[in-house]
């Protein structure tokens, strides 16, 4: 049995849902699970726009079946070789031998690593070039590093579509519901689309603000990205959201506190923290044990909050491993511009505050490590009063200037 969507006229929707999946890339949870997004367009030529992870390939399959129709696929256009787009096209291929491959010479290379066999069905494509397939004329635009090298989008130049591959994409499986307004994304989904993003594409930052520059140029009316909800209304909401996260700026002034704790005391303090906070008038804030939190939500609150508190205890005299984890992903992301606090704890050698802020100096491009700064000997007490009072108005000053 097939399962399709109408996006336009003449396109459809034929992807498919994976909710069984537990880790994304085999590293990030999905528990809402992740659609793989391919679509239709019928036209005088028949084309198809990406495939779909080797998992759904049946049901893939059998979308496409009935959306043809008994009509030939003329055109397989591969805006991005990664597998989990890309896997199922070898099994399309074999069944529609008089299909033809459109993509970029980088992806043809990709494909050849991939052990796909295109000889002689290539239509190779560089960026403003054109092809026509009856009603519908597209163009292509480069998007390197969104997140592949070898990525482009495709602009359907009569109706504005915009297959935008990983661009505008998110974690999360469509329940029926394909477009951003039969779903409420805001209460819904954004915290998936920001998870999906920081992790997968927020290293890339200056290339994502290379294509929405150039995506300002074009009358963009629909994205039809590779994962998650389709884009028709309101597209500035969403726009916006990934100019903030590819600027690396905040989207809210507010504190994010993580800490590593091994008997409780550690955690104290952050609560302690946090009490003093909302007592001052700061009550966005988001509290994460590290160690039972996988890092990509830390990563996507990371991007979300403007300051972020570090609380860590003192371990094998350097900074308790998962926390080190933590910090060692916002380097690999290129996270930048963010204000932190440092809350440290140690009973015979208290060393991880230094080597946290040594780490922030060395490694987060445009952070700043407040000057004021709990140190805790094994547990907090009277002592550590003015040091969190003082920690705690630094923050305040920080996020109200
Ligand atoms: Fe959804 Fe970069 O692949």
């Amino acid at each position: 049995m097939s399962c399709v969507r109408k996006v336009t006229e003449d396109l459809y929707w034929v992807g498919v849902n994976d909710k069984r999946l537990h880790l994304f890339e085999n590293i990030h949870p999905i528990p809402n699970g992740v659609s793989y997004n391919s679509y239709l367009l019928k036209d005088e030529k028949n084309v198809l726009f990406d495939t779909v992870d080797w998992s759904g390939c049946r049901e893939f399959l059998k979308n496409i079946e009935e959306v043809l129709a008994g009509e030939p696929l003329d055109y397989l256009i591969v805006n991005h070789m990664e597998p989990d787009h890309a896997a199922s096209m070898e099994e399309v291929l074999l069944r529609y031998p008089e299909c033809k491959v459109i993509s970029n010479e980088k992806a043809f290379m990709f494909m050849h690593q991939f052990g796909f066999d295109v000889e002689g069905r290539k239509d190779e494509v560089k960026e403003g070039d054109i092809r026509c397939f009856g009603k519908h004329t597209v163009t292509f635009v480069a998007a390197p590093m969104v997140h592949w090298p070898e990525a482009m989008v495709t602009f359907d130049t009569t109706n504005g579509v915009l297959f935008s591959a990983d661009a505008f994409g998110s974690f999360g499986s469509l329940d029926g519901r394909l477009f951003n307004d039969e779903v409420n994304f805001d209460r819904d989904w954004i915290d998936d689309a920001r998870r999906y993003f920081t992790n997968i594409v927020g290293k890339y930052g200056p290339f994502v603000q290379h294509l929405l520059k150039k995506a300002s140029n074009v009358p963009i009316k629909m994205f039809c990205p590779l994962h998650g909800p389709v884009w028709r209304t309101d597209l500035g909401y969403y726009i916006d959201k990934h100019d903030k996260w590819s600027r690396y700026e905040p989207e809210e002034k507010g504190v994010m506190i993580v800490y590593a704790s091994m008997y409780g005391n550690t955690e104290a303090a952050a609560h302690r923290l946090a009490s003093e906070l909302c007592e001052k008038g700061v009550t966005n804030i988001k509290m994460y044990d590290v160690s039972k939190t996988h890092v990509s939500y830390l990563i996507a609150d990371a991007f979300k909050y403007s300051h972020i508190v570090l609380a860590s205890v003192t371990y094998n005299l350097n900074i308790y491993p998962v926390m080190y984890d933590f910090l060692h992903h916002l380097k690999l992301l290129n996270f930048q511009k963010r204000t932190f606090g440092i809350i440290e704890n140690g009973t015979w050698a208290i060393r991880s505050g230094a080597l946290m802020k040594n780490f922030i100096d060395e490694n987060l491009k445009e952070c700043t490590v407040l000057g004021a700064q709990v140190t805790i000997n094994s547990s907090a007490n009277e002592g550590n009063e003015k040091e969190f009072s003082s920690l705690a108005d630094a923050l305040v000053d920080s996020i109200n200037k």
